[in-house]
């Protein structure tokens, strides 16, 4: 189990530090390497994604990330800017399924913006598809054309998807759901689309191999609604790489917790990136008080998609809700009366309870 370690910018490195402890305190032998990716590894290289830290990603079974860049390389050129970097790392590791998670702990229900009988117990996994769509189709682009009698700019994109495309990442959701609820939610716009009614269609196709896991169709803007309306009704939402980019986000704000939010980006082997869905948070970074409980979460995605270790990984989910309800709080969670801890003493508390 070789996993490669990249800490990042900002508060990267104090967080992995807490999930790197948590992963060797487990009885699984792992074999941990280093690298820079980021800004650091522009300063030390200047390549956002160096030659070396690509040999060890590629290498790996699995990477666990920090978090990267931060106010220093906004004004850099574009191909030394440490987003290059992660766009950088998950292309070349054809990482195609994004998975996020939106829980929200019973004892954080205030967070939300929501009423608490809406959220709390919320559990769901958003499945967005990452590599193709409307972002990445040909051909597209600004030019000047003769439209409507006019010569005048134009702007287009193109949206498609190969049935194998969309076929892989449903059975992405559909294994996913198997270890969950066994139910998934398939997203998208048939009504207008000609594209996503493939999409619907595979979706039946893909869904008629797995029996045990029941299957329903939703349409986007629906779906953006019943998020706010009624979230807990869903298990696992899978959707293409526009209407995933947008429902990922609104699910996460639903919890109000950025500091506890896990995600796992995976290829077609289960290789995968394991990264908060928060950033490098430039303003607290070194200070200790960073919550590091989204990348040791990370860490239990990585035991259950890349090695195959589900009891580990719920070891692990388990302990941070028994932290939680000890009362442990990093600042970013804190409510009156609980026991405000930095970064090594939430580590420490979910080893105490590992
Ligand atoms: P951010 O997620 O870094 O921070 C937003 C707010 O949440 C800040 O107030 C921060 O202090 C707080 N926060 C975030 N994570 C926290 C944690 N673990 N514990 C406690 N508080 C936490 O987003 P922002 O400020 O928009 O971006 C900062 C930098 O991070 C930028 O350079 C941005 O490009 C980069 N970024 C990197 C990402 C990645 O590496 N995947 C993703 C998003 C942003
Ligand atoms: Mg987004």
């Amino acid at each position: 189990m070789k996993i490669c370690v990249l800490p990042g910018d900002g508060i990267g490195p104090e967080i992995t530090a807490e999930a790197v402890r948590v992963l060797n305190a487990l009885d699984l032998k792992f074999e941990m390497e280093e690298a820079l990716l980021g800004g650091c590894a522009v300063d030390a290289t200047g390549n956002p994604y160096p030659e070396a830290t690509q040999k060890l990603a590629q290498a790996a079974d699995a990477v666990l990330l920090g978090a990267v860049g931060g106010p220093k390389w906004d004004s850099y050129p574009r191909e030394q800017r440490p987003e290059r970097g992660l766009l950088g790392i998950r292309k070349q590791l054809g990482l195609f399924a994004n998975l996020r998670p939106a829980i929200l702990y019973p004892e954080l229900a205030n967070a939300s913006t929501l009423k608490p009988e809406v959220v709390a117990g919320l559990d769901i996994l958003i499945v967005r598809e990452l590599t193709g769509d409307i972002y990445f189709g040909q051909p597209r682009g600004i030019e000047m054309r003769d439209v409507d009698g006019k010569h005048q700019r134009f702007g287009f994109n193109t949206m498609h998807y190969t049935e194998s495309e969309i076929r892989r990442i449903l059975r992405v959701a559909f294994d996913a759901a198997k270890k969950r609820n066994k139910r998934v939610c398939s997203v998208d716009k048939m009504n207008v689309l000609e594209c996503t009614q493939l999409w619907r269609d595979v979706a039946i196709e893909v869904g008629a191999e797995y029996p045990d896991v029941e299957l329903s169709h939703m349409l986007v803007d629906n779906a953006a609604m019943q998020l706010v309306k009624n979230p807990k009704q869903f298990d696992v939402m899978v959707t293409g790489n526009m209407f995933g980019d947008i429902l990922s986000d609104e699910a996460s704000m639903l919890t109000g917790s950025i500091g506890m939010l896990p995600s796992a980006s995976l290829d077609e082997n289960n290789k995968g990136l394991y990264e908060p869905s928060h950033g490098s948070a430039p303003d607290i970074a070194g200070k200790g008080v960073a919550n590091p409980l989204a990348t040791i979460l990370s860490a239990a995605m990585m035991l259950r998609y890349t090695f195959n270790q589900e009891a580990v990984a719920q070891r692990i989910e388990g302990a941070v809700k028994k932290v939680l309800a000890q009362g442990f709080r990093t600042g970013d969670i804190y409510e009156s009366g609980m026991k405000r801890v930095g970064t090594r003493e939430m580590g420490d508390a979910v080893l105490a309870v590992l």
